[in-house]
């Protein structure tokens, strides 16, 4: 069985690198060839080229170069490229995660040459169409034939749009590939990485200092000054008082030097973007985590670190209502105010999981190879 696995943007690397890694375990017998197509859409070395050097997972077999650009104009160029390689491999299965551009764009190209499209993390929603990521969900899981959900709260979403296992689709919750990942990587990660020591966050006994850790990065939050400087002083603020370490994603980096706010930084340490073994050390010894991002919301939950999410809305609903995860929005008194409110309450003990069993790559694999 051929299938092509369709990813650009850095949380699709490290989430194919959960399932590669099943494919390699599952199937002794050689049976599924995997066709790794990079659309470029991510480029930067600490975006990209890092998380394979780091990971499992293999040089891409096609790199497409789409590079930035409009959606319009991405989205279309992704599209045009993957037709030409879907064209060329003809796979039994194209494989698509998450929801953005690159997703889309595979899903679509994929959809319109018959080819049975597999999304993996389907059925998220944050019912906000002002996010590019909400029409990329939306459109590919309308376009799929396997719906691979994180959590059940994903199938309920997808019954809600007439999307129902059995109904010429296969609709399964496997559990989150994400957290396949951290389970794997945790453990290597304490090993390997350098990070607390680089950044003077661990001392000689090899406890840790108190630090906060920050990620911004939604379009929504990055390219509205208003926004993006409310979110940046209560930041400034609290890193008063606090060490605020922010590894910073390139579209951050841009919109605060196009909007001059590089002011209301001055209390933060702004670094680079780090690679995912870093990010997991750095997450799992913060004091708290501060992020508008899915993937870190998740993570802070994983690692038991409190979370606060600068932004109205999440995906990720069963962070906030176990009380692991704030929505605090992007006003500057209400992030304080948040962050206030977890040091003084403290968060809830929970004792569910969601997020399925650590084996979600080891499922799909299993349902791909059985139905083929
Ligand atoms: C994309 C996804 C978002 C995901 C995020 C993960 C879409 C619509 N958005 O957002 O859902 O959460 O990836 O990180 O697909 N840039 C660089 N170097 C790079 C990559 C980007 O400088 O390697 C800069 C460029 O100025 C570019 C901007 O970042 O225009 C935005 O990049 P883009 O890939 O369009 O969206 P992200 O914000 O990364
Ligand atoms: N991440 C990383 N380095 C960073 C920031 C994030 O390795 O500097 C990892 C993070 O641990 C998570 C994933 O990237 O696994 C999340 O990606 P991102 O926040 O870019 O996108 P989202 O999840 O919001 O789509």
């Amino acid at each position: 069985m051929k299938i092509v696995t369709i990813i650009g943007a850095r949380p699709q690397f490290i989430k194919a690198s959960s399932v590669y890694r099943a494919i390699k375990s599952i199937d002794r017998k050689n049976r599924i060839k995997e066709v790794l197509v990079h659309t470029g859409q991510h480029y930067d070395y600490l975006m990209d080229q890092v998380f394979f050097e780091e990971l499992e997972l293999p040089r891409p077999d096609y790199h497409l170069g789409v590079g930035s650009g409009s959606h319009g104009k991405q989205t279309a160029l992704m599209l045009e490229r993957i037709e030409a390689v879907l064209e060329k491999e003809r796979p039994d299965i194209v494989i698509v995660y998450g929801d953005t551009n690159s997703t889309l764009a595979g899903a679509l190209g994929a959809a319109k040459l018959k080819i049975p499209v597999a999304h993996i993390e389907a059925g998220l929603r944050s019912y906000n169409r002002e996010m590019p990521e909400e029409i990329n969900r939306v459109l590919t899981d309308h376009l799929s034939y396997y719906l691979f959900c994180p959590t059940e709260h994903a199938v309920r979403n997808l019954e809600k749009e007439g999307i129902i296992d059995g109904k010429g689709r296969l609709v399964r919750d496997v559990g989150d590939v994400m957290y396949d990942s951290i389970l794997y990587y945790s453990q290597i990660a304490e090993r390997k990485s350098k990070i607390l020591r680089d950044l003077n966050l661990s001392t000689s006994d090899s406890s840790h200092s108190d630090y906060y850790l920050v990620t911004i990065h939604r379009a929504e939050n990055t390219d509205n000054p208003k926004r993006l400087k409310s979110i940046l002083k209560a930041l400034n603020k609290i890193g008063k008082e606090e060490v605020v370490i922010f590894p910073i994603h390139p579209r951050t980096k841009k919109m605060i030097n196009n909007y001059r706010l590089a002011k209301e930084t001055s209390n933060i340490k702004l670094i680079e973007p780090v690679s995912y073994l870093n990010m997991l050390m750095l997450e799992k010894n913060a004091n708290l985590i501060l992020t508008d991002s899915g993937g870190v919301q998740k993570e802070a939950f994983w690692l038991r670190v409190p979370c606060i999410t600068l932004r109205e809305e999440t995906e990720w609903v069963e962070t906030v209502q176990s009380g692991w995860n704030i929505l605090a929005g992007i006003d500057t008194d209400r992030i304080i105010e948040a962050v206030k409110s977890a040091k003084r309450v403290g968060f809830s003990k929970r004792k569910k999981s969601f997020f399925g069993d650590g084996k979600a790559s080891q499922k799909i694999v299993s349902i791909l190879m059985n139905l083929n």
